[in-house]
């Protein structure tokens, strides 16, 4: 089905919603530095995620929990430098909201003050109400995270599909329903059934954008490294590679090294 898109010169919590009713479906892509975002939004992505997946492909860390609030901030103002339509939203990294309210807004108001960003975004349901009414009271548009949440790894104790079973489906649709009640803008879904993920789609007034939760929700998001294929140990399911940058740039990178040693490079062009 194909649907008119309305020209956005600046995406903002409201086109979102926006989009949701007229069933334009919402593109959202990570990015953590400058340069890769001039590129994402130049390329009319709707949503520029600082994820907290920084942890993962630019820190090399096996979790998302090493990574601190200093570090996003720096990732979430390099990409705010670099975006002019897309609507930036920023991780609150593991350990900086869930210990009590007061902590959740310091550290909300620090990505907003310090990055310029325009909203954050949290892991969890019923259990972080406090964090997240209290940074909504102060006007921080907050974006939801059910499914499988990469903070609570540990508790999982493997990145398999969430909520194939009835009692946490039925959890995962309570708290989405609670998250749009609070006044969350939307909610990311990440890896559990599609039927599940399009019910709560259904199910709420706010975007619900989908990883590893199929088709039936309002928009996508991946992340860059992964859709540009420059990671390649990661391989799931739900991923689509548009490119392999990790063989591609390998050989641009190698024959770079070729070119030196052979001293073919540089050449007389190449000197002053
Ligand atoms: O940190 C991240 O990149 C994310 C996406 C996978 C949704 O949370």
């Amino acid at each position: 089905m194909s649907v008119a898109k309305k020209e956005y010169k600046r995406i903002t919590v409201k086109s979102l919603v926006e989009m949701k009713q007229t069933g334009e479906k919402i593109s959202m892509l990570t990015a953590y530095d400058y340069s890769m975002a001039k590129i994402v939004d130049a390329a009319n992505v709707d949503v520029i995620l600082v994820g907290d997946s920084a942890s993962n492909v630019i820190a090399g860390h096996e979790t998302t929990l090493p990574i601190t609030l200093d570090q996003m901030i720096y990732h979430a103002s390099s990409v705010v430098r670099a975006a002019s339509r897309a609507l930036v939203v920023v991780d609150i990294p593991f350990g900086s909201y869930q210990s009590d309210s007061k902590e959740a807004l310091r550290s909300a108001i620090r990505i907003m003050k310090e990055s310029g960003a325009h909203a954050v975004k949290v892991e969890g349901g019923v259990e972080i109400k406090e964090s997240v009414k209290r940074i909504l009271q102060a006007g921080i548009p907050v974006m939801g995270h059910l499914g499988l949440t990469p903070q609570s790894i540990y508790k999982f104790g493997t990145y398999t599909v969430r909520a194939k079973e009835e009692e946490e489906a039925q959890k995962l649709k309570e708290d989405a329903r609670f998250l749009e009640k609070l006044g969350c803008f939307a909610i990311v879904l990440e890896k559990i059934p599609a039927k599940l993920a399009q019910e709560v789609a259904e199910s709420v007034s706010i975007p619900i954008i989908g990883i590893g939760a199929g088709g039936g929700v309002d928009g996508q998001v991946l992340v860059v490294h992964d859709l540009l294929g420059m990671t390649h140990e990661f391989n799931p399911r739900f991923l689509r590679r548009y490119m392999n940058l990790y063989e591609d740039m390998g050989n641009a990178i190698s024959q770079y090294v070729d070119d030196v040693k052979s001293r073919d490079f540089p050449n007389m062009d190449e000197s002053y």
